[in-house]
């Protein structure tokens, strides 16, 4: 385990020790993703469609073919907030999600605050899998073809964000 962490690591761990994180990394100290969504649909669809999805993915069928759709366990669900788990098919690596939906525009927007961390905190990189946890479940329910979609998010908020394949991970 402890060999994962490379020797840059250990320096910027000191450099935050001493309060200046910003001059190690270009991206999240810890492996993690903070996507904001909107929707031109209501909050109470966006929540069906998400927590349908999680279910339908709780099993490792999702994953016969490769990627990661497989392995999301719902925690909690109501139309404003969801909390799901995922883990990888094979190396089991657990990530918290947790899905924040704020209604907009008088109900016919909703804003979607989407979070998805790797729960060992030793890991620094992967492969963009914290992003793929949070797109897979938009992309696989549809909400990516929702009217008014738009995403935002940066390699600042999200691990390898730019390098992410959700095909794969
Ligand atoms: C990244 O996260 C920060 C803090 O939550 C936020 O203010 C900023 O808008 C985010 N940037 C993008 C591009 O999502
Ligand atoms: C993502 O990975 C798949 C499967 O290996 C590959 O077919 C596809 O070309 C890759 N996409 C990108 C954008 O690299």
């Amino acid at each position: 385990m402890m060999s994962k962490i490379n020797p840059v690591v250990w320096w910027c761990a000191l450099f935050l020790l001493v309060g200046s994180s910003g001059l190690c990394f270009a991206g999240p100290l810890h492996a993690q993703c903070k996507v904001d969504w909107y929707f031109g649909i209501t909050c109470q669809l966006v929540s069906e469609l998400l927590i349908s999805q999680i279910k339908e993915w709780e099993s490792m069928s999702g994953c016969s073919m490769g990627g990661q759709r497989c392995l999301y366990k719902l925690q909690s669900a109501s139309v404003h907030f969801i909390t799901a788990k995922h883990s990888t098919p094979f190396e089991r690596h657990v990530d918290d999600i947790n899905l924040r939906m704020v209604s907009c525009h008088i109900f016919t927007c909703c804003h979607v605050e989407a979070m998805s961390v790797s729960e060992a905190w030793q890991y620094i990189r992967d492969n963009g899998r914290n992003y793929c946890n949070l797109y897979n479940l938009i992309e696989g329910s549809g909400l990516t073809e929702a009217r008014g979609f738009r995403e935002l998010t940066s390699d600042y908020n999200c691990t390898q964000r730019s390098s992410a394949n959700c095909t794969i991970y």
